[in-house]
């Protein structure tokens, strides 16, 4: 039975954190999703996080820190476009991919020779983490090939019976995980998209470049520079299918096609909401959208349809890491229609 912990309530953070440094798995809060946390130098608590979300162990955990000093703990030849990358973006949504130091476990690196770092802005988070004194390495809080949870009742039972603690700071703000980026000949490559995007990092005179599979459905053998690249992510049980076009009245007709044929749901933009016989309006925003959309995923299981057609959006800022994620959804069912 794991304690529940509401907002931040700093006596008990810190009796979470004490139990992250003795071994303990927590579920916590960030400002992407939630994370199901370990003390991120004790290799069999990190073995822990593994078991319980049923994770590929080849598939690297995110080490979270709370301070800038944590950083030079697990990491190390840290070069000077790495180092503006940290100073501009930490603490925030982003994941810098480093050379790790012989502390951190194997376990926790998938064996690779870099580790992911992240400086979480969100109070609970990095109250946490300074409580607990250690890094803390945690993936989102799900079971493998679910969703991530973005508020605690979306988390599953399964997942909280592992933990000592939860910790709950309500939905969370951005509701898409961390962009990942590894600096490659001082390129900041996107491995993984996320709210902050290639065009924030050109914006402050970084090159920046998506790698190239972050829209492939990728091999389980492919050589990627992203582990987590290679695994099947975010998908309900229902069959999905995404649908896209710049032009409007082409995605609504396309969609009524499928309607006169197919028991079908349609998630789309909440000025489409009132175009379909059952609907679910993901907003209008593509912040609305990011922050809404895996707590639609999830409820889309529960619906019982032959179909769900989620509407698309443009491939741009932050448009770029709702469509990865929702192409996975899709299983890579993606309609593009020709404006
Ligand atoms: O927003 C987030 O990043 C959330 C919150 C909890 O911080 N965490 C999260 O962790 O999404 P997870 O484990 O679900 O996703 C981590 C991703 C995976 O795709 C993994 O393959 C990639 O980051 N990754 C981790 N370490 C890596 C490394 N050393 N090299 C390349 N990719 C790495
Ligand atoms: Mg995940």
């Amino acid at each position: 039975m794991s304690t529940i912990i509401n907002g931040l309530d700093l006596e008990m953070i810190e009796k979470a954190g004490n139990a992250i440094r003795e071994g303990d798995l927590v579920i916590f809060p960030t400002e992407t999703v939630y994370g199901i946390g370990a003390n991120g130098l004790d290799e069999e608590a990190v073995k822990n996080v593994f078991r319980a979300k049923g994770r590929a162990s080849d598939n690297p955990l995110i080490l979270h820190v709370g301070n800038f000093e944590m950083i030079d703990m697990v990491c190390k030849n840290i070069n000077s476009t790495e180092k503006r990358l940290i100073d501009t973006f930490f603490p925030g949504p982003l994941t810098v991919v480093l050379e790790k130091s012989d502390l951190v476990p194997d376990a926790v690196s998938g064996g690779l020779s870099t580790v992911g770092i992240r400086m979480p802005n969100n109070e609970i988070a990095r109250s946490l983490i300074n409580f607990s004194g250690v890094p803390i390495a945690a993936p989102s809080a799900n079971i493998s090939g679910k969703p991530s949870g973005t508020c605690v009742s979306d988390i599953d039972n399964s997942l909280k019976d592992n933990v000592s603690f939860v910790i709950d700071g309500g939905s969370t703000l951005v509701g898409l995980e961390s962009t990942v980026v590894r600096v490659v000949s001082g390129v900041v490559n996107i491995l993984r998209p996320g709210k902050i995007s290639l065009e924030d990092f050109i914006d402050v005179g970084f090159d920046a470049v998506y790698d190239e599979n972050i829209f492939n459905d990728v091999k389980f053998n492919d050589k990627v520079m992203s582990p987590g690249m290679k695994y099947k992510h975010y998908a309900p049980d229902v069959k999905c299918l995404l649908i896209y076009s710049e032009d409007n009245d082409k995605f609504i007709s396309k969609v009524h096609e499928f309607e006169s044929n197919y028991n079908i749901l349609v998630v789309c933009r909440e000025e489409n909401f009132n175009k379909f016989k059952n609907a679910i309006s993901m907003g209008s925003s593509l912040e609305e959208i990011s922050h809404n959309i895996f707590h639609i995923l999830r409820e889309l299981d529960k619906a019982n349809y032959d179909l769900v057609i989620i509407e698309g959006v443009k491939k741009k800022g932050l448009g770029v890491a709702i469509m990865n994620r929702l192409i996975r959804a899709c299983s890579y069912n993606y309609i593009y229609i020709k404006k």
